[in-house]
């Protein structure tokens, strides 16, 4: 048993056996005959649970608990009195008593109430725990521990719960579609659709149809009425993905959407009012399309209120590992394959390759290699040759140096301590102010002023 307990009360004697009684119980025990010894020797130790008597010789029981209460506001506390009254009981359940205890008592009776309490907060942790869990898949199935990534997350928990468009920029396999999921996914649209929309996939007229829907008799071959994705979509996020392949006549109607909220379907002549968040992606230069006149300045100032960024792979350093390993675990229990680990000199390779088409193209090298493994282990003959012609190079080089934990915590604190204050740079980092205090102090990095 891990738990600390504190027993106060007047009584030597009944203190005493207590303590005796609960250590050989398991517990971890410490005792205070009076009110301040008591808070004392809690602030050397916060322990779990408390157990106080109330008639205590210089100060109320009550009081010291609610005290130790605020010095740790998950302890546990349990009061034992000789004179229950009204008022005591309740004024013990305003500061959330778990027992109220009444002398004489046998010892058996703070045990039992000790178990049960124990088991309540083992459940109540494990409760909390699968929430944490389950909160986080829901949100972010994405992998990543590099700082960009880290930032990326920061910066779609800011934006969230705005209304603003939001601008996805990344090339191929970056992972443009999944980072819209979850700025949807954690915004208060979440309960509504997702309807993501490939505007290079259709010829001009049937994404018009798409998009807008139609009534019947609009054109030959109406023959019913058709909902349009954006009306689908209501009170939900629209994704347009491959906005730069939007042809200009489309861009015109789409413009009118953002600026009125409403849509028409064709052949209809009533519009509809619609709530919608705009997240469109692209991995064309739009500013160079919008000084070639291909795409409309005033609806890429309407759909890029808010631009983020998506790193390539090769900018995302250990995450290359990260995700190697992940996908290595995927496809493992997909194919019902017993795949332990990644040879060392796999993993170089993975390194050395610039992936050009990003995360898609690492996650099917990994999903060929699980194919093509045959002990528990990936080698580099597991990989396509075109990723194992970087072998040759090593011969050469030897070693392949890659950037350490802590190369990697210098070049973030110099790239973003002028954006960031200290608590926001430690928290990113996972590491305390402190920490982040001592390794600039290390590595001669002043603060900006
Ligand atoms: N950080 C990540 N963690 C786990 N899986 C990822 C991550 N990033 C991307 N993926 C996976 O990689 C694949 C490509 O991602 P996605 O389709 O979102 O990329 P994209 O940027 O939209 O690509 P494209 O420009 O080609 O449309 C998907 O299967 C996605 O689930
Ligand atoms: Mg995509």
């Amino acid at each position: 048993m891990n738990e600390r307990l504190l027993i106060v009360d007047g009584n030597d004697e009944l203190r005493e056996n207590l303590s005796d009684y609960l250590k050989k119980e398991g517990f971890n025990v410490d005792s205070a005959p009076n009110f301040q010894q008591a808070l004392n020797i809690y602030s050397s130790f916060l322990h779990d649970i408390v157990i106080i008597e109330i008639e205590l010789s210089d100060g109320d029981g009550i009081e010291l608990a609610s005290k130790i209460r605020f010095l740790n506001p998950n302890v546990k506390v349990i009061l034992i009195t000789s004179y229950p009254s009204l008022s005591s009981a309740l004024k013990a359940i305003k500061i959330k008593v778990e027992d109220y205890i009444v002398k004489p008592f046998v010892y058996e009776e703070i045990k039992v109430s000790l178990s049960k309490l124990i088991k309540k907060t083992k459940i109540e942790e494990q409760r909390e725990k699968q929430q944490n869990l389950e909160n986080q898949k829901e949100i972010f199935p994405i992998i990543g521990e590099s700082v960009e990534i880290k930032l990326l997350f920061e910066k779609i928990k800011k934006i969230a719960n705005t209304p603003t468009n939001v601008l996805l920029l990344g090339e191929t396999g970056t992972g443009k579609e999944l980072f819209a999921r979850a700025i949807h996914e954690s915004s208060y649209r979440k309960k509504k659709p997702f309807v993501a929309i490939n505007c290079a996939s259709l010829p001009e007229n049937l994404l018009e149809s798409e998009l807008f829907g139609f009534v019947k008799g609009a054109f030959t071959g109406a023959t019913t009425d058709k909902k349009g994705l954006l009306e689908i979509a209501d009170g939900g996020t629209v994704f347009l993905d491959e906005i730069g392949d939007l042809p200009l006549s489309l861009q015109a109607k789409l413009l009118r959407v953002l600026e009125d909220k409403e849509i028409r379907p064709l052949g209809s002549v009533i519009s509809k009012k619609v709530d919608l968040r705009f997240i469109s992606a692209t991995n064309k230069d739009l500013i160079e399309a919008v000084k070639e006149s291909k795409f409309r300045e005033d609806l890429f100032f309407r759909l890029n209120v808010i631009t983020i960024h998506i790193p390539p792979l090769r900018e995302r350093g250990r995450d290359i590992e990260i995700l190697a390993h992940h996908f290595m675990r995927k496809f493992a229990i997909k194919m019902g394959k017993n795949l332990k680990k990644i040879d060392p000199q796999a993993i170089k390779l993975l390194y050395k390759h610039s992936w050009p088409g990003n995360i898609r193209e690492l996650q099917n090298v990994i999903e060929q290699a699980v194919v093509f493994c045959e002990t528990d282990t990936i080698l580099p003959e597991n990989l396509p040759d075109y990723i194992r012609s970087h072998e040759k190079f090593f011969e050469k080089a030897k070693e392949i140096p890659l950037l350490s934990i802590e190369e990697y915590t210098k070049e973030f604190i110099l790239k973003y301590q002028s954006l960031y204050n200290e608590q926001e740079l430690a928290d990113m980092l996972g590491i305390t102010r402190k920490a982040l205090w001592e390794k600039r102090k290390k590595w001669g990095i002043s603060r900006p002023s």
